[in-house]
């Protein structure tokens, strides 16, 4: 059997598995962690601690169809000024519990779309967050941003406010594509928006392409990806289109019949991935490529690259704090989700508690389970060692975690005495193998997110 037919037989090219951002996934959290369980999270944070905060903004100026992302079109500025006063009184809340001296790892904007803040807005934004955690030694501090949505005296804001990382999202360049999923953006615009970035000084460019998408051939993509090359991104991530027009409808707007089928996609993330590492940049988990100065290779190349809600990174805080509506925020003991509807998120914030109403206590084998499913997905590599050592394993029960894995997936695995890994044929099942060890994911659901 060849290794299509093999990993078809696997399931492939038919399971829609979690991306698994976060173990136990969020569709598995549940009420029961609440603004109370939230605070005492925080406050258990040690003075002096490093700490990361993600904060989102959920409007976009316009609603791309292929996106899947939680966000709302508004042509209006009101929604968005009103959104950042109540940021400001979250931020203010979040001192009320935060011990003395806590400083910031990572700071990221992501959406929807931050960059339809007005300046103004974005600088305020920037103080009132630094005023309560300044941004430590060394520190990131991210903006996603929309090329169509950004000029120069928002990123002039940006620049000043300390952004060091910029993020664009590119998808692809090519116009027919572009036009079947609702989200038009010449090569022009994004080549002059990765110019004006790095003009102010921005060290640090992430792109964001996708293969998968309706009527993207191999010689399409290939074009797509040489032209981001030429912007020469210091990080890029190469993500799977995810149909999911249940839970997406704009995405109905997209003809399914015109979206490669699954062994098209895998030639298609093959021909980007073959460009990516012929141009020098480190393949990282399964969908990043990074110049070997960037931080996520650093990370790889160390044993020290981990996975969060916004994919990978090399940030080593043991606490994210996520400010927003639906924003999930991860500590030692566990996850707290806020609201997940801006009014209702705003309405908690306005009479001055947390809007947190679900979550997940860490319990049993949870960070066990964890460790091993971020272990496959960052390294494709799960080391013994460490899981006996760090997590106090009991060595039989871990044996039949693995067996388990390797009686589902036979020589697609490799088990030995260092641990468990997958070669490099077997890379595109590593969502799938990571999902044997998913203890919530009982029938292994279809409808799990894709995304
Ligand atoms: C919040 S969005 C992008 C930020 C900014 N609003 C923009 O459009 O450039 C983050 C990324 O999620 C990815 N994304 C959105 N919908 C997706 C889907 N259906 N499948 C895979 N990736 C998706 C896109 O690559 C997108 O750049
Ligand atoms: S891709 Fe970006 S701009 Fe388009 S709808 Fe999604 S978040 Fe908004």
């Amino acid at each position: 059997m060849n290794t299509q037919s093999e990993l078809k037989r696997l399931g492939l090219f038919d399971a829609r598995v979690p991306r698994y951002t976060s173990y136990p996934t969020a569709p598995h959290f549940a009420p029961g962690v609440g603004a109370e369980t939230f605070t005492s999270w925080i406050e258990a944070i040690p003075a002096k601690a490093s700490i990361s905060l993600y904060i989102h903004v959920p409007f976009c100026r316009r609603l791309c169809w292929f996106c899947a992302c939680r966000t709302q079109g508004t042509s209006s500025d009101a929604p968005v000024i009103a959104y950042a006063e109540m940021l400001a009184a979250e931020i203010e809340l979040l001192r009320r519990h935060l011990a003395p001296g806590v400083t910031l790892s990572r700071l990221h904007w992501g959406g929807g779309t931050p960059t339809l803040l007005m300046p103004d807005l974005m600088r305020n934004l920037a103080d009132q967050v630094f005023d309560v955690v300044p941004l430590a030694e060394g520190g990131e501090f991210s903006v996603e941003i929309d090329p169509n949505e950004i000029d120069a005296a928002r990123l002039d804001a940006l620049a000043a406010a300390g952004m060091n990382r910029a993020s664009i999202g590119v998808q692809d360049f090519d116009p027919e594509i572009q036009k079947t999923i609702g989200r038009e953006q010449s090569y022009e615009l994004t080549k002059q928006v990765a110019d004006m970035i790095r003009d102010r000084g921005i060290k640090s460019l992430n792109a964001d392409i996708l293969y998968g998408l309706p009527h993207q051939t191999n010689d399409r993509i290939a074009d797509s990806v040489g032209k981001l090359l030429t912007l020469s991104p210091d990080r890029v991530a190469l993500y799977g289109y995810a149909h999911v027009p249940w839970m997406s409808r704009r995405q109905q707007l997209i003809p399914s019949d015109k979206i490669p089928t699954p062994e098209a996609r895998l030639d298609l993330f093959e021909t980007a991935r073959k460009m990516f590492v012929d141009d020098g940049y480190a393949e990282v988990g399964i969908d990043h490529f990074a110049r070997p100065a960037d931080g996520l290779a650093i990370a790889q190349d160390k044993g020290a690259l981990r996975r969060n809600f916004q994919g990978y990174t090399d940030d080593t805080a043991t606490a994210l704090i996520g400010l927003g509506a639906s924003s999930i925020s991860r500590f030692p003991q566990g996850f707290a989700q806020n609201a997940s509807a801006t009014a209702a998120h705003t309405k908690a914030i306005k009479e001055g508690r947390f809007s947190i109403h679900r979550g997940h206590v860490f319990g049993g084998d949870d960070l066990l389970r964890a460790r091993i499913i971020e272990a496959l997905m960052c390294d494709f590599h799960v080391s013994r060692p460490e899981l006996l050592h760090d997590f106090n394993a009991d060595p039989e029960v871990l044996e039949e975690m693995f067996q388990n894995a390797v009686a589902q997936f036979g020589d697609m695995l490799h088990l030995d005495a260092e641990g468990l890994s997958i070669p490099p044929r077997a890379r595109p099942l590593t969502r799938l193998i990571a999902r044997a060890f998913d203890a919530y994911d009982h029938a292994k659901a279809q409808h799990s997110a894709a995304v």
